[in-house]
């Protein structure tokens, strides 16, 4: 069970998790990140769940995880940057995220625009923001972050797109002590933001990302565009080059297509 009091025992973070809500049963982490937050609780606050009844993806979707075997949780921050540092903020999780997944296991783990997680090409895990920003400054922003993890079988329709840390490492993970080592890897690169910005992290996105200069089609409001990737703009969105002129696309979901 991933209850606050154990996630806090071998925690050496300083602010990451200073306050920690655990759930049995939730609605969603990042529902309750974002009330907390409007409650002014601290940044670095940490809701976790066993299980979400509406757990929240991505443009509208659900996520969907089997209670007990994979890791759903929010960390509310307060950067006080400006707003158009926002969507930047999934980047950087997806950094931190992937190099504390590749500390506890050997895996290689790639980044898909915007803010997905993929092993062998099949995601594993994805981040959903959510903010409320007061004039022209971040107010607060919620990261939510879900990641299969010890999850075997997932639902027919996700056949070929969704996998595991267990299906594709061939072991059964500690989730308690992988959270600890994500925690610890955001709390390091949100050290990194305050002083160094956000470039950094997303020069390491694109080290990691294997759509850079490749093919691709975005579906984006029933309408499918096809280009090659050229690269992320300072504000999250997609550079994409389509028949020798540039888009940029600040939402939709992304086929790499094979060369
Ligand atoms: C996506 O890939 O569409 C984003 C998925 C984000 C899921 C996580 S699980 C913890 C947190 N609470 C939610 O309701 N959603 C995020």
């Amino acid at each position: 069970m991933l209850d606050a009091e154990s996630l806090r025992t071998g925690l050496r973070t300083k602010l990451f998790g200073k306050k920690i809500y655990s759930f049995e049963t939730i609605d969603s982490t990042n529902t309750c990140g974002r009330a907390v937050a409007a409650c002014g609780a601290p940044e670095g606050t940490i809701v976790i769940a066993e299980e979400q009844t509406e757990g929240k993806g991505r443009q509208g979707r659900s996520w969907v995880a089997n209670p007990g075997e994979n890791l759903m949780f929010s960390v509310l921050l307060r950067p006080g940057l400006p707003t158009d540092q926002l969507n930047l903020f999934p980047f950087y999780a997806a950094v931190a995220v992937s190099q504390g997944v590749e500390r506890e296991t050997s895996l290689r783990v790639e980044c898909k625009w915007p803010n997905d997680l993929l092993l062998g090409g099949r995601k594993f895990a994805g981040i959903l923001l959510q903010g409320s920003v007061d004039g022209s400054s971040i107010e607060y922003l919620v990261l939510g972050i879900g990641i299969n993890v010890n999850q075997s079988v997932f639902p027919p329709e996700l056949d070929g797109k969704a996998t595991s840390l267990l299906i594709e490492g061939g072991r059964r993970i500690d989730r308690m002590r992988l959270l600890r080592t994500i925690l610890q890897s955001l709390e390091d690169h949100y050290a990194q933001i305050s002083r160094s910005g956000l470039d950094p992290l997303l020069s390491e996105w694109k080290e990691r990302t294997p759509m850079l200069n490749k093919p691709v089609s975005v579906l984006r409001e029933g309408e499918t565009i096809t280009g090659i990737m050229k690269g992320v703009t300072r504000q999250g969105g997609m550079v994409l080059a389509v028949n020798g002129t540039e888009q940029i696309l600040h939402a939709g979901d992304v086929t790499i297509l094979r060369t």
